[in-house]
Formats: C-alpha cells, sequence, structure tokens
C-alpha cells in the first residue's frame, strides 16, 4: 500500500480525533516528512484533513454530502483511473459529460447533487432532485479505437445492479433488470440508465460513450410526482437506513465493475450475459409491447438472445427478437 492510501486508512479510522504526524508516522513506519508529503497530496486530491498546530490531522467527513475524492479513491484503488468530478446543482450529469469530453481526452465521472433537467429515454426527462438519488454519468472512450461496445448498456445494468445489491444489501440479491436496462426492486423502478454513444464524422476515433445512471436512493419527502408514483420507487424505506458513505461506496462500486467489464476483460463475456439473464424478470412473463401508433402486440417472454435483444412469443406461435422498444408486464 501506498504512504497515501495508507495515511488516508489511518485518517478514515481516527475520524473523530486528531491525530499527530508521528503517531500515523509510526503506525505505519514511515517518516514524518512522508505523513507531511501524504498529506498534502491528499488534500490536492480534494480531502478535508484539518491540520492544527500541536494536536495533528483530522479527516473531516461531510455527513450528507458525497465525496467525490473518495470516490475517486476507491475507484484508482481498483486499478481504473479516472477524473472525478461533483456538482452541487447541473442542467444533466450527461450534458456536462459531453461539454467534458469535447476539450479531454480522459475517462471522466460526473456526479451531481441534483439535476434541473435530467434527461431519460424516449425524451422522457428524469426528476432529480437534491438529497434524493444519485445522479452519475460515466464518459468511457472505447477500448479499441472507434469501436463502442454495443452490450455496454447492459453492462451498465448488470453493474449497477449487482452494486446495489452488494453494498447496500450487503450481498443479497433483491435487484432485477428490466429488459432493456432498468433496474427494479419490489415491482418498482429505482434506477435508469440512459447510455448515449456519439461518434465524429470526421474522425471515427473520437467516437465516446456517455453512460448516465439514475438511482432513486430515497423517496422524496412530498412522495414521487403523480405522473411516476405508480413505477418509481426506492433503494431504501428511510434515510436512517443508509449513510452517506454507502452512497460513495456504491457510486464507486458501479463504476469499477463497468470499467473492469469494459476495459480489463476481468468477466468474460457470456459471464455478463449469464447475469443480465439471471437478473432479467420479464422472461416468463406475458408482455404487452407498446407501439408509438397505438398499435399494441402482446407476447411471452422466452428470454433474452445474445444480442440481449427481447425473444419473444406472439399468440400465434411465431417468434420475434425484439431490439428495441417499451414493453409491460400484464397482470391477470
Ligand atoms: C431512464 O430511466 O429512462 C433513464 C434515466 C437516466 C437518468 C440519469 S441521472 C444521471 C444522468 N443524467 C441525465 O440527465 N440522465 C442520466
Amino acid at each position: 500500500m501506498r504512504t497515501k492510501e495508507a495515511v488516508l486508512n489511518i485518517l478514515e479510522e481516527n475520524c473523530d480525533i486528531y491525530i499527530s504526524g508521528q503517531e500515523i508516522a509510526d503506525k505505519i513506519f514511515v517518516t514524518r516528512a512522508s505523513v507531511w508529503k501524504a498529506i498534502k497530496t491528499l488534500q490536492k486530491d480534494g480531502y478535508n484533513i484539518d491540520a492544527v498546530t500541536n494536536r495533528g490531522y483530522r479527516l473531516i467527513i461531510q455527513p450528507d454530502k458525497l465525496d467525490i475524492a473518495r470516490i475517486r479513491h476507491f475507484i484508482n484503488e481498483s486499478g481504473n483511473e479516472i477524473a472525478a468530478i461533483y456538482l452541487d446543482e447541473v442542467t444533466s450529469t450527461n450534458d456536462y459529460a459531453l461539454t467534458y469530453a469535447r476539450n479531454h481526452n480522459e475517462n471522466a465521472l460526473i456526479i451531481a447533487g441534483r439535476q434541473t433537467q435530467g434527461r431519460g429515454r424516449r425524451g422522457r426527462s428524469f426528476y432529480s432532485p437534491e438529497k434524493t438519488g444519485l445522479y452519475m454519468s460515466l464518459l468511457l472512450h472505447p477500448k479499441n479505437k472507434g469501436e463502442i461496445d454495443t452490450a455496454l448498456t447492459a453492462m451498465a445494468a448488470v453493474a449497477t445492479a449487482s452494486a446495489i445489491d452488494e453494498i447496500v444489501y450487503a450481498g443479497e440479491s433483491h435487484t432485477s433488470i428490466k429488459w432493456v436496462n432498468d433496474i427494479y426492486l419490489d415491482d418498482k423502478k429505482v434506477a435508469g440508465i440512459l447510455a448515449e454513444a456519439y461518434s465524429s464524422m470526421e474522425d471515427k476515433d473520437a467516437a465516446f460513450v456517455i453512460i448516465g445512471i439514475g438511482i432513486n436512493v430515497y423517496s422524496p419527502e412530498n412522495d414521487f410526482p403523480k405522473d411516476i408514483r405508480d413505477i418509481a420507487g426506492a433503494i431504501v424505506k428511510k434515510r436512517s437506513d443508509i449513510n452517506v458513505d454507502i452512497l460513495n461506496r456504491l457510486a464507486a462500486d458501479i463504476v469499477i465493475k463497468l470499467m473492469n467489464m469494459y476495459y480489463q476483460a476481468s468477466y468474460e463475456k457470456d459471464k455478463i450475459l449469464e447475469a443480465y439473464r439471471e437478473k432479467s424478470f420479464l422472461t416468463g412473463q406475458y408482455i404487452k409491447i407498446n407501439s408509438f401508433d397505438g398499435d399494441n402486440k402482446y407476447a411471452f417472454v422466452i428470454g433474452i438472445d445474445e444480442d440481449y435483444h427481447l425473444i419473444v412469443k406472439y399468440d400465434d406461435e411465431s417468434c420475434e427478437h425484439i431490439s428495441s422498444g417499451e414493453v409491460s408486464v400484464v397482470k391477470y
């Protein structure tokens, strides 16, 4: 472990007291000067470390605000490099990520406390009030220049659902995926994903992808707006069921899982498909396939094919592999 990480661990363990540079140095067998250097780097990384003469150092943890330095630290520890930005308010983190992508070549994570124009799929808005949800966008540049993996949205769904299970529910599998990439908990949608791929006409290599993930952490104080009240849910029932550091870890874990799947091939392709299929709750259900012209169809869901298309069987026994669309379960 590098000195910086070791110092941070000690500060975290002792965040309710001041601890002297000498004490830290003795604990990790380095010099006081190295501790001082590590503290300076941590402060530069964005950590709020109070330094008081004759008392020492104390890490100030903000009780109800995500800590972007900490999130970046978790991600870096996993071996993934990323720029990370926190904004108290933004129109949409996906829009911010797009502007960022036009000026930077690096991967980036943008998180916001609230969004004034949060966007969902199919031109819908995504309700994003403060102190209610986790709103984040991940800007990724493809591993093979210009070649965006079409399975990326499925990876994002698997990463989000499994990170919620691991971090919030201590490894118990509670979430499920509603094709294409909505995350559900007890019949309610608790998270949505908006993946947008960009390529440049002049320079194919300039392609990048922005994956926006919105998670309803708690129900808003005055409940969800009427139009989504019947379908929207939250990952915990009340605020005291979760603390902000769990959210730091959740944000980081989603990014780590997704970047590992995308770049490090630590998950093989068929494992991602298997995980997606396992979590997919439409399989075995009778569904309505909504069409824009009002000509809705009904079918039985057989499963998910290798391209993440939904395999359905109509009442006349004919089958179809659907690549996109809006579907809903028919309740009898
Ligand atoms: C959907 O459910 O249709 C997708 C919702 C995606 C919401 C997230 S929140 C962070 C990012 N910024 C946006 O404007 N949208 C995505």
